[in-house]
């Protein structure tokens, strides 16, 4: 039996100017401890002995920057409504966002996952932005214009408040390769409180 029907999801991209994320599937820009941080958020977990699950689509996982495979405290979700076989470090293949969230909620997952983080593409951020189970979105704002042909969903502030700071996340302007991000959190309003 499960404590809980339901886990917390969160959102974590990066995105230029124009709310640009990718490039013929990979990201528009090299910026490594942007991608360090995310890392961070994605591995960390409160108690001992937990795990996140990472869910994403089959171009992102394949967008991945090498050497960080497999992930500490993750299980991988891939959502494919074609791929077969498991690619190596991830641990499962889903058909649809309905399926793998179910997974997080049965035996033995629902044990163990303590947040589920989303992990793009575009399609699986905006269905995901909208699940009742979702409560923050961390988006990186990077202070430059890329091309891009990849761009995140439009955030509705009436529902995620942008934060004026938050637990663990740096509050001051980044610089990196002369390139500025800024690390912002969105919470979803009625979730502010239990913070
Ligand atoms: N800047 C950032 O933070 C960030 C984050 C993530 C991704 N990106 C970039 O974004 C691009 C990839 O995103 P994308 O939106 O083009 O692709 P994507 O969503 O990562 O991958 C698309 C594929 O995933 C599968 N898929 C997606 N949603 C699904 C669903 N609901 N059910 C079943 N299968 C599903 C399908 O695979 P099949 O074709 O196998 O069925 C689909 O063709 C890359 O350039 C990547 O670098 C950037």
């Amino acid at each position: 039996m499960c404590e809980s029907n339901s886990k917390p999801i969160k959102l974590i991209a990066a995105a230029c100017r124009n709310l640009g994320i990718g490039l013929k599937g990979c990201l528009p820009w090299k910026l490594p401890n942007e991608y360090k941080y995310f890392i961070n958020n994605i591995i960390s977990v409160n108690q001992p002995g937990k795990k996140n699950l990472i869910i994403l689509g089959r171009k992102s996982f394949e967008s991945f920057e090498d050497g960080y495979l497999p992930l500490p405290n993750c299980i991988i979700a891939l959502l494919s409504k074609n791929e077969c076989v498991l690619p190596l470090h991830a641990h499962y293949i889903c058909r649809n966002e309905e399926e793998v969230l179910k997974l997080s909620i049965t035996p033995p997952l629902c044990e163990e996952i303590e947040t589920i983080w989303i992990l793009g593409g575009v399609e699986t951020y905006r269905s995901m932005m909208q699940h009742p189970w979702c409560e923050e979105i961390y988006l990186t704002r990077i202070q430059a214009d890329y091309e891009c042909d990849t761009f995140f969903p439009e955030i509705n502030e009436d529902v995620f408040k942008l934060m004026d700071r938050y637990p663990g996340v740096p509050e001051e302007i980044q610089e990196e390769k002369g390139i500025t991000y800024k690390f912002n959190v969105y919470k979803k309003e009625q979730t502010i409180n239990s913070q």
